[in-house]
This record gives structure tokens, sequence and C-alpha cells, in this order.
């Protein structure tokens, strides 16, 4: 258990039955936004481990307290029904290091940068975007936050501020794929920027020579949006080899 760092939850917002944030206070826990951290518990009695961990983005910009992690209970999961039946006061345990490359200085600067999310994918650009670097590396920002139904669109106050806070810089905007919410398109990610209809709102193009894009989330929507992305000529963006689109998958 010694590689651990015990954390306190201090707060617990339920989003929805299957939505939740947590607020951990744990100080010694520096990270880069974008990156992630891994939460964990102790593991069952008679468990090869001593705990049950997994990996999970910091939804708080670096350097302010407490951290956020934002995550969706996965019935039968080893972990997440047993973070989602955390209280305030309650014990739970981080790694003192984050990783992870999905970050804006690891992204050249372009005209606009593209925040694709589905899901829980959200919560590492909440992050990235309370920080100073993507407003001075891009001139535009454009945030889409895809989800199945109208309620799992969370973070609005979140979201509202950046936009306070980057007049004319930035574009938030919401997809939902079963059901309709006000001012949200319909479908899929994949789709919406084949037919246009994402930069349309946008307001601007969404081109290899003016954009970079990162995509968080679900493996499948990550894999389907850069099909669509090297019709457009724009590749994955490694750091021997510099491209377009940088990816996080979730599972
Ligand atoms: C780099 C990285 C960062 C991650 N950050 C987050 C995060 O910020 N928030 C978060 O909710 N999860 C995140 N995850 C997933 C997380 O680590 C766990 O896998 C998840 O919380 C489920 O844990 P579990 O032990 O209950 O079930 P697991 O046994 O870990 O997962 C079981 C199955 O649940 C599904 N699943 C896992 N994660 C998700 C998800 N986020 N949304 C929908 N379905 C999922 C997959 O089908 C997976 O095979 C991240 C994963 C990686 C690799
Ligand atoms: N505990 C619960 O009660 C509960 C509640 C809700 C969800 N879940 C489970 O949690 C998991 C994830 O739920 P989630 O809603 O956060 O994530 P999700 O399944 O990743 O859906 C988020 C968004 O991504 C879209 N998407 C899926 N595949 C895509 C693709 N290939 N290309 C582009 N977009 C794609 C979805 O569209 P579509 O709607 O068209 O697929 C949806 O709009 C699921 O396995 C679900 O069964 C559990």
């Amino acid at each position: 258990m010694s590689k651990w760092v015990q954390g306190s939850v201090v707060g617990h917002r339920r989003w929805t039955d299957s939505l939740h944030s947590l607020q951990v206070a744990a100080p010694e826990v520096t990270f880069v936004a974008g990156q992630f951290g891994r939460l964990a518990l102790p593991a069952p009695p008679g468990s090869p481990e001593d705990m049950v961990g997994r990996p999970y983005s910091f939804v708080n910009a670096p350097g302010t307290g407490p951290h956020e992690f934002y995550f969706i209970t996965v019935p039968d999961g080893p972990l997440t029904p047993r973070l989602a039946a955390l209280s305030p006061g309650d014990p739970v345990w981080l790694l003192p290091r984050a990783n992870g490359f999905f970050s804006v200085a690891e992204v050249q600067a372009s005209d606009v940068l593209w925040c694709l999310a589905t899901g829980t994918g959200l919560g590492p650009f909440l992050s990235i975007l309370r920080t100073a670097e993507p407003w001075e590396k891009f001139e535009r920002v454009v945030l889409v936050h895809a989800v199945r139904l109208p309620e799992e669109l969370t973070y609005r106050d979140v979201i509202g501020a950046i936009a306070a806070a980057h007049p004319g810089a930035f574009t938030a905007i919401s997809v939902v794929s079963r059901g309709s919410a006000p001012d949200a398109l319909p479908g899929r990610i994949p789709a919406l920027i084949a037919d246009g209809r994402l930069e349309a709102r946008a307001g601007v193009a969404l081109a290899a020579e003016s954009s970079h894009v990162m995509l968080c989330g679900n493996p499948a929507m990550v894999e389907d949006t850069q099909k669509v992305l090297e019709a457009r000529g724009m590749r994955r963006h490694r750091r021997k080899e510099p491209g377009h689109v940088t990816v996080e998958t979730y599972w």
C-alpha cells in the first residue's frame, strides 16, 4: 500500500444515477492539465493485489484544490460502484504522480483547438480550458460534449464560466444522441463532422492547415472520428511525428 497517498473525500456531486464527481483533498498529488491520476480503494479480502486502482482524468486546474474526478458507474465494475458510495470524510487513495501526454504542451500551435468529448471524456478538457495555455496557443477553442441523454450534459456552470472568461474565443457545442435538448445538435460527432454541421455550428473550419483536434472518451468515437479526420488529411500527432489529432481513450 506504500506507493499510494491517502486522500480524503471532501465533496460528492451526483449528477444522475450513474454520473458522479468526487472532490478529493490530496495536496501532495500534482499533475499537468489533461493528465490522469489513479484512484484506489482497498481490494476485497483474498484479492491478489492490496488495492483496486483505476486511471481518472483530473477535472480541476493544476495548482487548485481539491482534486476533482468525473466518472460513470459501470454496473458490476470492480471500482466505480464503490467510488459512487463514498461520502465526505471517507478515505480514498491516489498515486502521487500523474501520467499521460493528453496536454496542450504536447500539441503544436494552430488557429483552432477542437476539444471533442463523449460522456466523462469531458473531464480533462475542463482542466485544460481552465489554464492559460490553450488561450495563448490558439485563437479559437471549440468544446464539443456528446452524450446519450440531455441530463448527461453536465458541468454547464464550469463551461459557462470558461465562455465568460474568453469572449469571442470560445464556442461550446452540445450533442445529444438519444433525445433532444435546446441548442444541442442531434446525433454523433463523426457524422456531424462529415456532413459539416459541427463546423457550421462552430463558425470555423475543421481543416488540417488550421486545426488541432483532441479526442477523449469512448474508443469507438475516437476511432470513427479519426477516420473522418483522415479523409481531411489530418493524421495522428506523435512527439516524433507531429500531426493534427491527439487522443485519449477510456477503455
Ligand atoms: C487514461 C484513462 C483515463 C480515464 N479517465 C476516466 C475518467 O476521468 N472518468 C471515468 O469515468 N473513467 C475514466 N477511465 C476509465 C476508468 O479507469 C475505469 O475503467 C472505469 O471507471 C470503470 O472502472 P470499474 O473498475 O468499475 O470497471 P472496469 O473493469 O475498469 O471497466 C469495465 C468496463 O466499463 C466500461 N467503461 C469504463 N470506463 C468507462 C467510461 N468512462 N464511460 C463509459 N464506459 C466505461 C468499459 O466497457 C470497460 O471495459 C479512464 C481510463 C483510462 C485508460
Ligand atoms: N449505470 C447505469 O445505469 C448506466 C447508465 C448509462 C450508461 N451506462 C453504461 O455506461 C457506459 C457508457 O455510457 P456513456 O453514455 O457515458 O458513454 P457512451 O456509450 O460512450 O455514449 C456517449 C456518447 O458517445 C456516442 N458514441 C458511441 N459510440 C460512438 C461512435 N462509434 N462514434 C461516435 N459517437 C459514439 C453515444 O452515441 P449513441 O447514443 O448513438 O451510442 C453517446 O452520444 C455504457 O456501457 C452504458 O451501458 C450505465
